[in-house]
């Protein structure tokens, strides 16, 4: 059960938002973004080939199909069916078949204490109702020794604007981006220990971002006016915007953090 009207909105909105979006992120035109630093992420977690592995919040299991073939299982969790039976026909069709495709609660994992050597997280955190609760729970099912990593776009506190007014323009089911610093001290209360960071900064093309999402046409239009209006001088929105080849592009800051669970 879901504890607040608060936490049962947003998930709705997950739910109606991610169902929408489940072919786009196997889009090759589309979903670049998610494919293009995967390789650096899977790297960055460092999987073996007996690493029995949970990938939380799959979505169409990108994540868990990248580290399918370098580890012995991958479970890989996620709220919106859509996305999970996008990912498991994809799974299929590419003959990966050691990842299972479960539906399941971030903030409630249905697994006992300690049944994963690798626990990853890519692009959840921004979304969830309860981020402390989801890395709580990640710790949680990982085993002694074992590595947590959380993957995410995170802000810049020194920055002006507020990116998440214009991700939530995009998508509605966007809740707030958090600091490194914020992300470290919910898997540090949890019990684990800081490993490592990977912070880096990610240049994408605004009309791609908009469609992926399936934005609205009028959310589109403003959110692309604004960052017109930006480039000419007014404030700044929060999303850095550049133009690159003469295409609107705008800046998100990535992190890739690890920690061990003890
Ligand atoms: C931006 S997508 C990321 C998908 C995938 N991790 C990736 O990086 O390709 C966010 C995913 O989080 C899922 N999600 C959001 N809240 C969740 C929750 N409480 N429990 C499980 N999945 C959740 C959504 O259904 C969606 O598939």
């Amino acid at each position: 059960m879901r504890s607040t009207e608060n936490d049962v909105t947003r998930h709705g909105l997950i739910l109606r938002q991610f169902a929408r979006q489940a072919r786009t992120f196997e889009d090759p035109r589309l979903n670049a973004a998610f494919t293009r630093h995967l390789r650096r992420l899977v790297d960055f977690a460092q999987p073996g080939p007996q690493d029995v592995c949970l990938d939380v919040a799959c979505g169409t299991g990108l994540v868990a199909r990248a580290l399918a073939v370098r580890t012995r299982h991958v479970t890989a969790l996620d709220t919106t069916p859509q996305m999970l039976a996008t990912g498991k026909a994809q799974a299929d069709g590419e003959g990966v078949s050691n990842v299972v495709f479960q539906r399941g609660d971030a903030a409630r994992l249905p697994f006992l204490n300690g049944s994963f050597s690798l626990v990853i997280s890519r692009f959840s955190l921004h979304h969830v109702a309860e981020p402390e609760k989801v890395a709580a729970e990640m710790v949680r099912v990982c085993r002694t020794g074992g590595r947590v990593v959380v993957a995410d776009m995170v802000v810049r506190p020194e920055l002006p604007g507020d990116p998440d007014r214009m991700e939530r323009l995009r998508d509605p089911s966007h809740g707030t981006i958090l600091a490194v610093e914020a992300i470290v001290g919910l898997l540090t209360s949890a019990g684990a220990v800081l490993e490592t960071a990977d912070v880096f900064d990610v240049q994408r093309p605004l009309r791609p971002w908009l469609e992926q999402a399936r934005t609205p046409g009028d959310a589109a239009r403003q959110i692309e006016e604004e960052l017109g209006r930006e480039l000419a001088g007014d404030a700044p929105s929060g999303l850095r915007p550049l133009m690159v080849d003469g295409e609107l592009c705008f800046t998100q800051t990535w992190a890739h953090i690890s920690v061990v669970a003890r």
